[in-house]
Order: C-alpha cells, then sequence, then structure tokens
C-alpha cells in the first residue's frame, strides 16, 4: 500500500544530503507496506527555470527505495553539501492501483512542467475521471494513468484562477478537497509557498510528528473553524481566530514529520498529532495549525498531542532475519501483553476496560457478527464456536467485502464486532459504516491506537501485539484470538454453568506463553519437514472444528509468501470434493487434536491414507497413538480445545516460513500483497 513520509525542517539548519537521509529513511520505514516504486519532491533546480528562484525537483524510481536512493546522489545539479535553513521535502511509496509500475506514474504527481505544485497520496480518487476530463476541457495535459494526477492538476487550476493574490496554500486544498469523492491521506507542497506545508486527509490515515528544542507550547492544537463561505478563496479568516493556533512559538526552530504510519516517525520523535477526516494541518513559519470548514455537531475542537508508546527496537528486525520471523518468536510476551492488565488470575476475573461499559447492551443483543478481512476474518472463525458456547448468543462471521457485497440486513438490536490488525483495511472499515448507519452497536478489535476502526467504533478491544511489521499476520492473529476468548470469558462471568469451563480456559491461557514457547522449540524439526517439501507445488491442510481456522490461515500464509497452491480443507466436506486431488503426490497436513472431533479426523485420515496419501500431522504430544506410529508428527503440548488452535497455527506459521526462504522468496514483503490494504 502507498506509504506518505515528508519532513519539514523550520530554522533548523540541515544539508541536503541530510534531508535525503531521513526522507529515504522515512520510506524505508514504510518498506513493509507493500510498494513498487518510490519517489521525492525537495527544493531543486527544476528543467524550467523559475522566476522567483524556487523550484522543485522530482526524482521518481521503479522498484526498491534502495534504488531511489541510488538515483539521489546521481543528480549532479544538486549539491548534496549545501546547508538548508527551512525545507520541506515529500517522499512516497506507490502501490500500483491506477497504471503499471512506472517513474511517471509513480508519486509525487505535480501540477505541470513546471512543478508549481506537487502532491503525494495515499488512498484512491474514485471521482478522477470526471475531474480529469473536467481539466482536460481546460487545457489541462496529464502525463500519467494514476487517480492522483487530478489532484495537483485540480489546485492549479483554482490557483490559476483565484480572484487575488491573498489566497492561502490551505484555502487552496481545502477548495480541492471539496471536490475529491474517495479516500485519502494527501501532503501538498508548492513552489508558490516556498517552506509551507499542507496536509490533509479522508479514510486514509496520516499522522504529524513534531520534534523541538523547546517545551510545545501546548499539548492541544486549537481546530480552527471557518465561519464564512468556503468558496470565495479571497475569504481570509484562517489566521484571524482568537484562539492561539500556536504549536511551537512562531521563529522557533523546529521539525515536522509527516507519515501515513507512526513507525517513519518514531525515531525522530514521539510526539505525534493524529489527523481526523477532513482536518487540513497547515505549517507557516515554522507554526502548526488546524483548520477544517464549519464545526459540525459533537466535533472535539482541539487536536491532542500525543506520546506515542512506540519504541524503534519493537520495529527493528533484531537477531531475526525477517520481521515475520522476529514476530512468530515474539508470541510468548505478545500474547502475555494482550492478556495484561485485563485477566486476573487469583479471582479469575476479565475485564476489557474498553467494554465493560457496553456489556450489559451485548448481552441483551440479538446476535454477535463478527467482520474482518484475511488474517482477521480467521481469528473470528476460529474463536466462534467458544464465542457461540460461552455468550449463548448466535455468532455470524463474515468476510468484509462479501458482507457488502450482499448488502446484508444488520438490525439495531445487532453487535458488530470489527477485527484488524492495522485498522484501516478499506472493506472492513465500509462494513462498520454500513453498520453503523443501521443503528448497531460497533465494537473494534485493532492493534492500531488512532486507526480509523478505533475511532470510529463506538467501543473497543486493542490488541497490544505491538507493531506488527511482515506483510503476512501472525501474532497479531494469536493476540486477536486471546481477546476474542477474553470477551467471551467477561461475557459468561456470572454464568454459573459455565464457571468449570472458565476456570479450565483460564488456568490454560495463563500457561499459554510456556506451551507457545514448546512449540516454538520444534523450528528445527519443522524446518527439516520444510526441506522436504519445498519444491511441491501444492500443499493442503486439512482439519475441523476448533481446527478450521487453523487449516485456512496455515494456507493463506503459505500462499502468501511460498507463492505455493495451498488450500485449507475442513475435513468433514473431505470425500464431498478435496478427496480428488489426495494421492501420492500430494502433501498434506492434517491437525488432528483430542477434541470433539477426534474420531471424525481419523476417519479423514484413514480416507487420505487409503488413497496412498502420507500426511505430515499436527497432533497432541499425548497421542501416542498418532505419535507413535508411522506417521510423520509435529506434537504440540495439550491444551484445552478452544485454545488448540493458537498452538497449531504456529508450526504452520514457521512453516510457511521455511518454505520462503528456501524458495528463495522475501518473506516480509510479499509480491502483490500489501500490509494494510486500503481500498476497496
Ligand atoms: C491484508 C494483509 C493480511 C491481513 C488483511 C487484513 O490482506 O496482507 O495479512 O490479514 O489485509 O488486514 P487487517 O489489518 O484488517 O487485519
Amino acid at each position: 500500500m502507498c506509504g506518505i513520509f515528508a519532513y519539514l525542517n523550520y530554522r533548523v539548519p540541515r544539508t541536503r544530503k541530510e534531508i535525503f537521509e531521513t526522507l529515504v529513511k522515512g520510506l524505508q520505514r514504510l518498506e513493509y507496506r507493500g510498494y513498487d516504486s518510490a519517489g521525492v519532491a525537495v527544493d531543486g533546480p527544476n528543467k524550467t527555470t523559475d522566476i522567483n528562484g524556487n523550484s522543485i525537483c522530482l526524482i521518481k524510481k521503479t522498484g526498491k527505495v534502495k534504488a531511489l536512493d541510488e538515483e539521489l546522489y546521481k543528480k549532479d545539479s544538486l549539491n548534496l553539501d549545501q546547508e538548508l535553513n527551512t525545507h520541506f521535502g515529500l517522499a512516497h511509496t506507490r502501490w500500483a492501483t491506477h497504471g503499471e509500475p512506472s517513474p511517471v506514474n509513480s508519486h509525487p504527481h505535480r501540477s505541470d512542467k513546471d512543478n508549481e505544485f506537487v502532491v503525494i497520496h495515499n488512498g484512491i480518487i474514485t471521482n478522477y475521471k470526471e475531474l480529469r476530463e473536467y481539466l482536460i476541457n481546460k487545457g489541462y495535459e496529464f502525463e500519467s494513468e494514476t487517480d492522483t494526477e487530478v489532484i495537483p492538476k485540480l489546485i492549479k487550476y483554482i490557483y490559476d484562477n483565484r480572484e487575488n493574490d491573498e489566497v492561502t496554500f490551505s484555502t487552496l486544498v481545502e477548495r480541492v478537497i471539496k471536490q475529491l469523492e474517495g479516500a485519502f491521506a494527501l501532503v501538498f507542497k508548492s513552489r508558490h509557498f516556498p517552506g509551507e506545508a499542507v496536509s490533509t486527509r479522508r479514510g486514509s490515515p496520516l499522522l504529524i510528528g513534531v520534534r523541538s528544542e523547546h517545551e510545545l507550547s501546548t499539548e492541544q492544537i486549537p481546530v480552527q473553524y471557518n465561519s464564512a463561505h468556503i468558496n470565495g478563496v479571497q475569504e481570509k479568516n484562517h489566521h484571524n481566530s482568537s484562539s492561539s493556533m500556536k504549536s511551537t512559538g512562531e521563529g522557533r526552530a523546529v521539525e515536522y514529520y509527516f507519515a501515513s504510519d507512526a513507525s517513519a516517525i518514531i525515531e525522530h520523535t514521539n510526539k505525534v498529532l493524529y489527523l481526523e477526516d477532513d482536518d487540513i494541518a497547515v505549517v507557516t513559519k515554522g507554526e502548526l495549525s488546524i483548520h477544517r470548514m464549519n464545526r459540525q455537531a459533537g466535533e472535539d475542537p482541539v487536536r491532542a498531542i500525543q506520546t506515542l508508546q512506540m519504541e524503534l527496537q519493537h520495529i527493528m528486525k533484531g537477531n531475526f532475519d525477517a520481521f515475520m520471523q522476529k514476530e512468530i518468536f515474539e508470541q510468548p510476551e505478545s500474547v502475555v501483553n494482550t492478556m495484561r492488565g485485563r485477566i486476573c488470575f487469583d479471582s479469575n476475573t476479565v475485564i476489557l476496560g474498553g467494554l465493560k461499559d457496553h456489556l450489559k447492551e451485548i448481552k441483551r443483543c440479538r446476535r454477535l457478527i463478527m467482520i474482518g478481512c484475511g488474517t482477521s476474518f480467521h481469528a473470528a472463525v476460529a474463536t466462534r464456536q467458544i464465542l457461540e458456547e460461552l455468550t449463548e448468543l448466535p455468532v455470524m462471521v463474515e468476510l468484509a467485502s462479501d458482507f457488502l457485497d450482499r448488502i446484508t440486513p444488520v438490525f439495531r438490536d445487532d453487535v458488530c464486532f470489527f477485527i484488524s490488525q492495522s485498522g484501516e483495511t478499506a472493506d472492513t472499515l465500509m462494513a462498520l459504516r454500513y453498520c453503523k448507519d443501521r443503528g448497531a452497536l460497533t465494537v473494534g478489535v485493532t492493534n492500531t491506537v488512532g486507526s480509523s476502526i478505533c475511532r470510529e467504533t463506538v467501543c473497543g478491544v486493542h490488541i497490544n501485539a505491538g507493531p506488527e511489521i511482515g506483510v503476512a499476520s501472525t501474532k497479531a492473529y494469536t493476540s486477536q484470538f486471546v481477546a476474542l476468548i477474553m470477551f467471551g470469558l467477561m461475557m459468561s462471568e456470572d454464568r454459573l454453568s459455565h464457571q468449570k469451563r472458565r476456570l479450565e480456559i483460564m488456568a490454560e491461557l495463563k500457561k499459554l506463553p510456556d506451551l507457545i514457547k514448546e512449540v516454538l522449540s520444534l523450528n528445527d524439526k519443522i524446518k527439516t519437514i520444510a526441506n522436504e517439501l519445498y519444491q511441491q507445488r501444492s500443499l493442503l491442510v486439512m482439519g475441523r472444528g476448533f481446527n478450521y481456522a487453523t487449516c485456512l490461515e496455515g494456507a493463506l500464509k503459505i500462499k502468501e509468501i511460498t507463492y505455493m497452491h495451498s488450500e485449507g480443507i475442513l475435513a468433514g466436506e473431505l470425500k464431498h470434493g478435496p478427496l480428488a486431488l489426495v494421492d501420492k503426490h500430494m502433501p498434506v497436513i492434517m491437525i488432528i487434536m483430542k477434541d470433539g472431533c477426534y474420531i471424525k479426523c481419523q476417519n479423514a485420515l484413514q480416507q487420505v491414507t487409503a488413497r496412498s496419501g502420507r500426511p505430515i500431522i499436527i497432533c497432541s504430544k499425548d497421542d501416542l497413538e498418532l505419535t507413535k506410529n508411522a506417521y510423520q508428527t509435529i506434537a504440540l503440548p495439550p491444551t484445552v480445545d478452544c485454545l488448540q488452535g493458537i498452538l497449531s497455527i504456529i508450526p504452520l506459521q514457521l512453516m510457511s516460513f521455511h518454505l520462503a526462504v528456501l524458495r528463495g522468496y522475501d518473506v516480509d514483503c510479499p509480491r502483490n500483497l500489501a500490509k494494510s490494504v486500503t481500498v476497496e
């Protein structure tokens, strides 16, 4: 997915080389989001001469950020040692949606050959065709196939048709976004407004980091509302508010970092401000202010500068070869972080602070609907059965895209859960808005504080797994799983009939970190099995009951990063089709645990072996019948049935990692995939 990074130094002298390094580093921190090309915009000579002496230079490249970095130093015309007291630079990684990956389709996009306005964009403009046609009729020439290019052209059109020279940069941007439909986070730079930055968002995340030697004069940035009509570009009330908007004090040295995600900012500052939809953040003379159109009822008139708790080491690879590998091995700690402060093992109580005020309402609901995409959907599948048991409510699990396609009936007395690691997945966010419009209670289960899903749901649970960088989700899955189990435990606290079951689950949750460590110690064995399998084209994963979700999620991991064909098969469906795939050449992994489906799973095993299949079995280490037999087994520590899925997914996470390495693929950045899919 596209990544935005921009850096403004005001009265902080930086050489051009230092500025490049900051921009490139910012992009590298966003690489994990997935991208196919990258570009920057900095002050510097353009091919055409500029009358004001300000000109903007664009450098864009297809491929990795490293390639862009090399390109920057090839520009002889840029004096790398030149010190710039104040400068604003844009940087972007693009994930192609409209038009192939190419320098001309890469961002920053420009208004014209003189680069009067340049912009970086994350999201999608749905009415770009109409805007493009309009602007072409007005004589504007387009050079790319992107939806984004209408934005710089439109701002130039508005600028060219301004009624006088008093127009501010933010007013121009305000008028642009009034015309845009779709989702966007945007950062603008213009040679007409040197040293000024304007950024805005609607539906795509954007945050601003602030670094200053001085104490920030306020932790709250007041929002300035335009009371006057917004259409007239001459209205000048942007700067005449009686309330102070200064965050740093005019004239003071300050640096600003704009990014689509906190991991690009955290090494510079932990003071950040998350923009809300339709906020326009402006930096003029080193001063940050937020503008909006007229204030809506219930809207907060301030934006708080928050302190990020995330540390750089959390987003670094450490001793691991890949983020995904690091994240798999972090699971003994990440599940504890999910439970920390919520489960009291002494009193056997669970309190999810974000839900407790809504518990009564949830208990009275008609049904629970759990909605997500990819791995987050699988977390819903994995916990459905135990939630049905503990809440005694009907539980529907829904893929967000399909849920919307079906225009699924939703009622005021439904409770809808939106499960998302990033909290920004467009399909899940759309489903959230759909349910909200129909009056259902909305609950977020996310890993990203301040994300759109967090903000737009009525209540929720942060899974607290820590930043997940690898595109293939691992620790977020096990933490989502634990968070949903905790919800079930909280819902059933006053049900006498469930007490035995609750205590059994809680006792096993307490042991979970040690059980996960034991599973991780099987890494070498799993690597050996991966060595036997990595040249295969296909891999089937079969199971049922509490382990069906493991099959789906295991197969997803395998296809995501190894590019092998892999299917998660419900063992109950075996004889209705998939059995036709089984012969002595087809590798099959079967999950057979000593739970309610044990006998049925053994039947499935017989059916596979009767067709000369030689399955690899994931089973419980106390299952002597399977482990002492001739089968190849991965034997896991036993635990209560509804938590088995947390343990049984780990061998498949490790397996997919080793298969991908053996097949020579980039584990953290699989082809065609993105960590955060902010387009429908
Ligand atoms: C993308 C990612 C998956 C992820 C899914 C949902 O497809 O590649 O790993 O499971 O989005 O993302 P979310 O952030 O909503 O959990």
